[in-house]
């Protein structure tokens, strides 16, 4: 059972969906690795949507752009606060559970459908023997060390539920041993988010999103002549940066310099958009309708706005973050993915949890203030970007997650509380 809820979940599961069927077609060719091996001879998935997300730029739009199948559970959770959402994630999550009674449990990513359904499982009881699914977490022991972050406290309590912990980084992997959880249970495999990247990167390239903003002009039949004129992409929707509206003004007033040089285009997540509103800020941006129908919020149009337009589908987005001069952005998963593609990026947020990204990638650190934005920025502008790809992000992360499930599967014949039992025992031990 997979479980997928919010938008950095969709890109995370996918590839660990495709390499399940890759081993189903492998295992039925009787492929040697797995035949030889005690190992299962189907994987069934079973797909949960939470519904935590659920406008269609916030989720129907990536199990087309991401080839994902139809969820095979719904259950329709939808906005609320946290304890609202993950309670009401855990009530239903905790029926479907039951009725599937799957092997093993992958949740991905720090979102609350990621803790609630891990915690629903790590109780579960299924029989008198106590079975419950083996719990894997899917990005695992990533750390900003700012418990204010809800989805800090996500991950901390994530990984303590967990049996196998995927690990995108070498920080993990500290941050877990540091933690006292037990070797055998952290398994640095890369990047299922980057695997996504690496399978649809060329797809991606034939999105029109930059035709329809203006941005390229396709000269010739094949595409080959086009030009694509310079610009800057924005993402910004963490609460600690958008709630409060003087936090919020002063990231945009520290793009001030950025739009000077370049069109920013913003595409703005449902909450900023709400807080944009609420606050009265439409001042700040300029309109832009992609001409497809989709509106951005009401705005004033100004000379040297920031253009906002709707949140974007995984290959518009892709195809956008690949081609921009710059990305301002706090998304976890943006970070990443300019590394990936050696795109410069700076972070408005006082810590990254993704350390990697600044130490190998294309990363800078920005902090929320406009002084610390516009430094970054120059910074970025006028520095040649250092990029090497951090190590497993290869585009094979998920089919290594595959093949440790299943081994972890053929060699589990105990029950649940017998399963916690090393890692306690060594904890205890220490
Ligand atoms: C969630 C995740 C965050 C992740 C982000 C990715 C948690 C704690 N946070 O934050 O880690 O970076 O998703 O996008 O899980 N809304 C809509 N339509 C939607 C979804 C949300 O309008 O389809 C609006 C609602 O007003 C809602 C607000 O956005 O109240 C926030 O949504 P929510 O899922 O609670 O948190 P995010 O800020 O999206
Ligand atoms: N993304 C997208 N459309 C957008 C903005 C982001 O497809 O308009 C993708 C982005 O490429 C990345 C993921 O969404 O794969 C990151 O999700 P988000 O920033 O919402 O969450 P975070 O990573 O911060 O948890």
């Amino acid at each position: 059972m997979i479980v997928v809820g919010a938008r950095p979940n969709f890109m995370k599961a996918a590839p660990i969906i495709a390499a399940i069927k890759q081993y189903n077609s492998k295992t039925n060719r009787g492929a040697s690795s797995a035949r030889n091996a005690d190992r299962p001879v189907e994987l069934r998935p079973f797909l949960v949507h939470t519904g935590q997300h659920y406008d269609e730029f916030m989720s129907e739009l990536f199990f087309a752009d991401l080839n994902l199948p139809k969820p095979d559970k719904h259950l329709g959770v939808g906005s609320g606060s946290h304890a609202v959402q993950t309670a009401e994630i855990i009530k239903k999550f905790d029926e479907c559970l039951t009725e599937e009674r799957p092997d093993v449990l992958i949740v991905v990513g720090d979102v609350n459908s990621t803790i609630a359904c891990a915690l629903v499982a790590a109780k579960a009881f299924f029989d008198s023997a106590g079975t419950r699914p083996l719990i894997c977490h899917v990005e695992a022991g990533l750390r900003s060390f700012d418990r204010t972050m809800p989805e800090e406290v996500n991950r901390v309590l994530t990984d303590q539920l967990s049996d196998l912990l995927f690990v995108t980084e070498e920080s993990g992997i500290k941050n877990l041993q540091r933690e006292g959880f037990s070797q055998d249970k952290i398994h640095f495999v890369g990047n299922t988010m980057i695997d996504s990247l690496l399978a649809f990167k060329e797809v991606a390239e034939k999105s029109l999103i930059l035709e329809r903003l203006g941005l390229q002009k396709r000269e010739g039949n094949n595409g080959s002549g086009n030009s694509i004129l310079p610009y800057a992409l924005l993402t910004i929707h963490r609460p600690s940066n958008v709630d409060n509206c003087d936090g919020l003004c002063n990231i945009i007033e520290g793009m001030e310099d950025l739009r000077a040089n370049y069109p920013i285009i913003f595409p703005a997540h449902p909450r900023t958009q709400k807080r944009i509103r609420e606050f009265g800020l439409e001042r700040y941006f300029v309109s832009g309708d992609e001409g497809d129908g989709r509106t951005a919020p009401p705005s004033q149009v100004s000379p040297h706005g920031i253009r906002i337009i709707p949140p974007l589908g995984y290959l518009d987005f892709l195809c956008m973050m690949k081609h921009a001069k710059l990305v301002v952005t706090d998304s976890g998963g943006v970070q990443e993915e300019t590394t990936c593609l050696g795109v410069p990026c700076v972070t408005v947020r006082e810590n990254t949890e993704r350390p990697i990204t600044v130490d190998a990638g294309t990363n800078v650190i920005a902090g929320v203030k406009k002084e610390g934005i516009r430094r970054a920025i120059k910074y970025q502008e006028n520095t040649n970007c250092k990029t090497s790809t951090p190590e497993k992000w290869d585009g094979h992360t998920a089919d290594r997650i595959v093949e440790i499930i299943c081994s972890a599967v053929s060699h589990r014949r105990v029950s649940a509380t017998k399963i916690a039992e090393p890692a306690v025992l060594e904890r205890a031990a220490t």
